[in-house]
């Protein structure tokens, strides 16, 4: 039996991989006009990074990171998410002594063990941004403009961006044991997974999927109305702000994130296109993480988009792979070679051009050029060599012009400019 690949992680082939560079191009350039320099991590980390920085009880270090032992028994993780080590990088290499604020950039495979489905996989992409050293309002904003930016440059429009403050260590604690209370008297009616976490993790019941817990907790307290006054404050900042910028925006108190280490500010792009995998893009501040791993006591904040989700969106817009500038038909054995030394020394001068190496009859060749959608045929043959002139064809509107071999290079090349 052939070899397939892991369940859960896919190819992306040719005809799929030109909309993955696109996506990826777009975010070069669009951060790049905001100030962001990019980032490259390594895949794996030590499994501990995680722990502390997601959170223990959170389902991703709980039950979705791919963990393993190397061969000298160290714990290691292949990285379920970009910001912790980001955030490793960021204090072992002491960016903060180089720039007082940090803008970076990554993009790059991610691996969370959850059950696949469309929108979801065990080995995605993200592409991420982290502000370090800003707890301004501004640069919330100015970070969801960028995603907003991002989003039209890509020409996905049909997203939302919701936003809501988790509040801070001073406010939380308050408003966790409330909702805790609130929880206890309505336990009957959650899930089996929120009986379990409520006490650990009660802002995740509010995230809940299952029809039970989302009636439960229709009236459950709102974090909103709990903020304390330097986190209200700074959360009437954040929409002010994006108010003059004029990007559109939801506040939704409900909206609760997977990771343990946000404070303030939390956000996600969300879309109706793609079921119960809604969101597009998402992220927040976290204003303690790079103290608690260890460095100075920065604020940070960023976001990490979903490429395959993206991808989905494009859908039928796919961006499809370069065509041939020009094909080159030949018939016989030293056509073929003439043909094949004018294709390289094309191919040098920056032309994408294509030949035949499969011996195909004239008919075979021109069907191929077809299917190609080359924009130009060149057809050699014995006469062409002997004459030391051939046919050029348009393919969009078939007209021909005879050309010179000779010059031919050189003459198609500035054709191309
Ligand atoms: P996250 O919400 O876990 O946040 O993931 C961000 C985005 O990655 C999601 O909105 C979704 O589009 C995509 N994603 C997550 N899991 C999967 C999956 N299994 N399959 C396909 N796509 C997925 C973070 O990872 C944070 N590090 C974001 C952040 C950066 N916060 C601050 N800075």
């Amino acid at each position: 039996m052939s070899i397939t690949a892991i369940k859960g992680m896919n190819d992306i082939l040719p005809g799929e991989v030109e909309t993955w560079q696109f996506l990826e191009q777009s975010a070069r350039d669009v951060f790049g006009l905001y100030g962001f320099s990019e980032i490259r991590t390594p895949i794996a980390e030590k499994t501990e990074l995680f722990c502390r920085s997601i959170g223990e009880t959170t389902d991703i270090v709980e039950k979705e990171m791919y963990t393993f032992n190397d061969k000298s028994e160290k714990s290691l993780t292949l990285r379920p998410e970009g910001t912790a080590p980001v955030m490793r990088s960021f204090i072992q290499n002491r960016l903060h002594n180089l720039d007082p604020v940090s803008k970076l950039f990554y993009l790059g495979p991610m691996f969370r063990y959850e059950r696949p489905q469309k929108g979801r996989y065990r080995q995605f992409h993200q592409i991420g941004a982290e502000v370090i050293g800003v707890e301004d309002a501004k640069i919330d904003a100015q970070v969801l403009a960028m995603l907003h930016q991002y989003f039209v440059r890509v020409g996905i429009e049909s997203v939302s961006l919701q936003i809501n403050s988790l509040g801070c260590p001073d406010c939380r604690p308050g408003y966790r044991q409330k909702l805790i209370g609130y929880l206890e008297l309505c336990l009957d009616n959650l899930c089996a997974d929120c009986q379990r976490r409520y006490q650990t993790n009660p802002l995740r019941v509010l995230d809940c999927k299952a029809a039970g817990c989302q009636a439960a907790t229709l009236d459950a307290p709102s974090v909103l109305e709990h903020l304390c006054s330097p986190c209200n404050d700074h959360f009437s900042q954040v929409k002010h702000y994006l108010n003059i910028l004029q990007i559109p925006f939801i506040v939704n108190s409900r909206m609760v994130r997977g990771l343990d280490y946000y404070v303030r500010t939390t956000f996600e792009m969300v879309t109706d296109q793609l079921g119960s995998q809604n969101a597009v893009a998402a992220g927040g501040r976290y204003d303690g993480l790079v103290e608690s791993l260890g460095g100075p006591a920065l604020p940070g904040i960023g976001f990490a988009i979903g490429l395959e989700r993206l991808v989905l969106m494009k859908g039928e817009q796919r961006i499809g792979a370069a065509m041939p500038q020009l094909f080159i038909a030949a018939i016989g054995t030293e056509a073929a070679e003439r043909a094949f030394v004018l294709m390289s020394q094309l191919q040098v001068a920056g032309v994408r051009v294509e030949m035949d190496y499969l011996g195909k009859s004239l008919k075979a060749q021109m069907r191929r050029a077809n299917k190609l959608n080359a924009a130009f045929t060149l057809i050699l043959g014995e006469e062409e060599l002997g004459t030391g002139q051939a046919q050029l064809k348009n393919m969009s509107d078939s007209t021909q012009s005879l050309v010179a071999l000779d010059a031919f290079v050189e003459f198609f090349a500035k054709k191309q400019v």
